[in-house]
């Protein structure tokens, strides 16, 4: 391919898409062109949407019209050119890519096993975002996996700083810890972190009918209940809630049910994004969002270099492995693929048991 060819949405409204191509520009010094392999595709991508204006996102990728921006996504891409000397043409990455077919990165900091995109609208932003892994450098990397490191690293390595967070703080005192939207894939990361505690809570997973019988054929939930269902709760037990649905209605039942028993609320996701408004009983002074990036930095500084990422890693690779008696993922090249994927996630009708992973 001779052009960069971008999927642009318009960021007040995730439906209206474009795909926009440009010639390949010249490289600087310093800088390497991405050809961008395969990445996958969940509703954490159009989180990254919903939430783009408010945490940033947008300026990942940033584009001139201002009134459209590109959805950030998570995969491995190629080094097709290079005028830097220690990047060579053929090295593979893994990370944080625009929904395109190139990216040009000004590697900054580089060791044996990342490179950070240095390129100026980036240094403010989170770096965990902007830090790739090399292939070359990773031990035990194994390519047979890719597809799967795409789908799921960022969402179980979430999960595995959700349980850390939560144990770090004595599970907020609960007994019992809560997942709305049990059926979204960091839900299920969380779920096999929790069970895998030496005394783990009771786990009980909320979700909408079509997905009741994935969740429940996981065998991880000591209970599964449906959004109508929530009333029937046992509304006696210390409780925390985990949340991937950002679903103010949900929330304001279950902290209305459970009252002082309602110990904390992180809030994590926003699967639900067209029902987002907070109600009167929802209890925001025992709620706070999680941000895996910020619990990733704090680590990094408590453990020291390397350390989150080894441990993270073998947490995602157990569970990857143990994800494959449910998880498929249906491959798809070309525009279309791309903007067929975008919507199904984005329509929230990609199965529970699904993921998507594609290219241009
Ligand atoms: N805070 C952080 O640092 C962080 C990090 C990673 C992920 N997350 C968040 O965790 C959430 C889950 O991400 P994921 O990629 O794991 O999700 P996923 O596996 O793609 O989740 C799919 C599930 O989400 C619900 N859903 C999706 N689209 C929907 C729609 N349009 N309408 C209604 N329900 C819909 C459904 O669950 P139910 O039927 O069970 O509700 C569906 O089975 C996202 O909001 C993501 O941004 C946050």
């Amino acid at each position: 391919m001779t052009a960069v060819a971008e999927y642009q949405v318009r960021k007040d409204d995730l439906a209206e898409t474009r795909v926009v191509e440009r010639p390949l520009p010249a490289l600087a010094d310093g800088e390497v062109l991405a050809k961008v392999d395969r990445f996958a595709v969940t509703a954490n991508n159009v989180t990254y949407g919903v939430v783009g204006e408010r945490i940033g996102y947008w300026k990942f990728f940033p584009v001139e019209d201002d009134g459209w921006g590109v959805i950030p996504v998570w995969g491995f891409a190629d080094v097709e050119a290079s005028n830097h000397p220690d990047v060579a043409v053929g090295e593979r990455l893994y990370g944080y890519w625009p929904m395109a077919n190139y990216l040009v990165m000004a590697p900054g900091k580089i060791s044996d096993t990342r490179l950070v995109d240095d390129a100026p609208h980036r240094r403010e932003l989170p770096p965990v975002y902007n830090s790739y892994s090399r292939v070359k450098g990773t031990p035990g990397y194994d390519g047979a996996m890719d597809d799967e490191q795409m789908v799921l690293f960022p969402l179980y390595a979430t999960s595995f700083c959700i349980y850390d967070f939560l144990k770090d703080n004595d599970w907020f005192g609960a007994e019992r810890v809560i997942i709305p939207s049990a059926s979204s894939k960091t839900a299920i990361g969380t779920a096999y972190a929790v069970k895998s505690d030496e005394t783990p809570p009771h786990l009980t997973g909320l979700t909408s009918p079509r997905n009741k019988k994935a969740v429940e054929a996981l065998g991880l939930y000591d209970e599964v209940a449906l959004y109508d269902d929530i009333e029937t709760l046992n509304a006696d037990m210390p409780s925390v809630i985990v949340d991937m649905s950002g679903n103010g209605e949900v929330l304001g039942r279950l902290h209305k049910l459970l009252g002082d028993n309602m110990k904390y609320t992180s809030n994590v996701g926003v699967t639900h994004y067209d029902s987002n408004q907070m109600g009167p009983d929802f209890i925001s002074e025992r709620s706070a969002m999680f941000f895996a990036p910020g619990h990733i930095q704090k680590r990094t500084k408590d453990w020291g270099p390397g350390a989150f990422e080894k441990r993270a890693h073998a947490f995602w690779r157990d569970a990857a492995i143990k994800s494959r008696d449910w998880l498929s993922i249906k491959n798809a090249t070309g525009a279309d693929a791309v903007d067929g994927a975008w919507r199904d996630v984005l329509e929230g009708k990609t199965p529970a048991d699904a993921a998507w992973v594609v290219s241009f």
